[in-house]
């Protein structure tokens, strides 16, 4: 079989990966992909937006199943126009993957069908969202509608940020039409938890917890970026939570998509707080989450293209999905300055026994050499029997790999490995 994933992360490195076991297998596309995949897929020059573009490549190439993986093509339809040349994806089409293009839809949604998450307000003008935040309670928080790589989020911890908050989204259009709308809610508290789950529209089938680290910088300091590490499973994710969330959450969410119409099949992440009022959902994504991935799919037992295949075909409950007990953690090398300015184009070396362990994010080949060319530069994931074991394992690789200005947090999985010794 010819596999195609589009998207070019540390995520698309660690699908391809897991993919790759399939012994149906012939060749993987990646679409763009990034020079430190070489050795796994073929790397195809067309951006993920470029839709026509890559139906074309898909059809001429003779594609038998593609994975759209990041979300911006999902929700331009990416799998609408495969499906319509006859390609079978994983992946949500445009109407589903509006649960993640949409904070407005979503907290909508939510409200409708009585899914737990934060209070809020919806805000179409910058002269009414100002006038509401002159009085709402602080902290708060500010959300851009639509798609904005992650940062379309403010917590406002002071009435002045919540007003310059609305401000750059609303006013100076910091994130385009994204920020036409906006969305501000109540301030919600809790250890937060990420759940991917495949679903078929029918059945869910949740994968391990993970917790994302999302500061730059050790204790959570620092600017917010798309991630600087994830641990699995996590600690605060007890079977009686992960119970409730089944009950409350999840399969509600995709009982209220159907009733809208808007069947999801793919991959549902659902971001998690776990507030002292019991589970809510802050933010769906309509994809796998990137570092999540990173820890989740190494711990996947079985076969992943085999489950891809039965959500695309709507036979999830017959598929045997099973992940390992063990954990796993990934430390993200970044460029140094990220998630602000940095600079690119320097030499990445790996000794030979690391490459195994690593997802490359942010990278391109020349001339045989692997340079950096992103913010976030590379995954480390290990995996142990126990959390602490992959959290040494993960940081002794770390050790053996190098580019100028690394920067990476020396403390992705602290906070999990405190709630196991029953410190937090
Ligand atoms: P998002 O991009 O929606 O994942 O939001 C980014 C981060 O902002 C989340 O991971 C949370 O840490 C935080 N966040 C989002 N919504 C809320 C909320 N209602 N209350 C507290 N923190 C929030
Ligand atoms: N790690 C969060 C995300 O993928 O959106």
């Amino acid at each position: 079989m010819k596999i195609m994933v589009v998207g070019g992360g540390g995520r698309e490195h660690a699908i391809i990966k897991k993919v790759k076991e399939n012994k149906s297998v012939t060749e993987i596309f990646a679409v763009p992909g990034n020079g430190g995949m070489k050795e796994d897929a073929t790397l195809v020059p067309i951006g993920a937006k470029e839709l026509d573009k890559i139906c074309e490549f898909a059809k001429n190439t003779g594609i038998d199943y593609a994975v759209v993986a990041p979300d911006d093509p999902l929700v331009l339809g990416l799998v609408d126009r495969l499906e319509e040349l006859g390609i079978p994806c994983f992946g949500p089409r445009a109407n589903a993957a509006i649960i993640e293009g949409s904070k407005v839809f979503s907290k909508n949604l939510m409200k409708k069908y009585g899914i737990p998450t934060a209070e809020y307000e919806v805000f179409e003008s910058a002269e009414s969202a100002l006038e509401y935040v002159k009085d709402c309670a602080i902290p708060t928080v500010v959300k851009a509608d639509g798609l904005a790589l992650g940062k379309g989020v403010v917590i406002a911890m002071t009435r002045d940020e919540a007003i310059d908050a609305v401000r750059s989204i609303m006013e100076d259009k910091k994130f385009g039409a994204s920020g036409n709308r906006i969305v501000i809610e109540e301030f919600l508290t809790g250890p937060e938890v990420s759940v991917l789950a495949f679903t078929d529209g029918i059945t869910v089938k949740p994968m391990v917890s993970s917790m994302d680290h999302k500061r730059a910088y050790d204790n959570d300091e620092g600017l917010n970026t798309g991630g600087m590490g994830t641990i699995a499973p996590n600690p605060y994710y007890t079977p009686e939570i992960a119970e409730e969330c089944m009950r409350t959450i999840f399969l509600p969410t995709v009982e209220a998509m159907n009733k809208e119409g808007r069947t999801f099949r793919g991959c549902l992440y659902f971001g998690l707080m776990l507030t002292p009022k019991g589970p809510k959902v802050i933010e769906y994504n309509c994809r796998f989450g990137d570092p999540e991935t990173q820890v989740v799919l190494p711990l996947l037992e079985s076969d992943l293209l085999t489950v891809m295949q039965a959500t695309t075909n709507s036979t999830l409950s017959e598929c045997e999905v099973c992940f390992s007990e063990k954990s796993a953690c990934c430390v993200i090398m970044a460029s140094g300055g990220y998630p602000e300015k940095y600079n690119s184009g320097y030499e990445i070396s790996i000794a030979p026994e690391a490459r195994a362990s690593v997802y490359v994010a942010g990278a391109k080949c020349e001339e045989g050499k692997l340079l950096t060319a992103g913010g976030r530069v590379l995954g480390v994931t290990e995996i142990a029997d126990t959390l602490g074991e992959a959290i040494a394992a993960s940081y002794k690789t770390v050790e053996k790999i190098s580019f100028e200005g690394a920067h990476y947090r020396r403390d992705i999985g602290a906070r999990a490995m405190k709630a196991i010794n029953g410190e937090s």
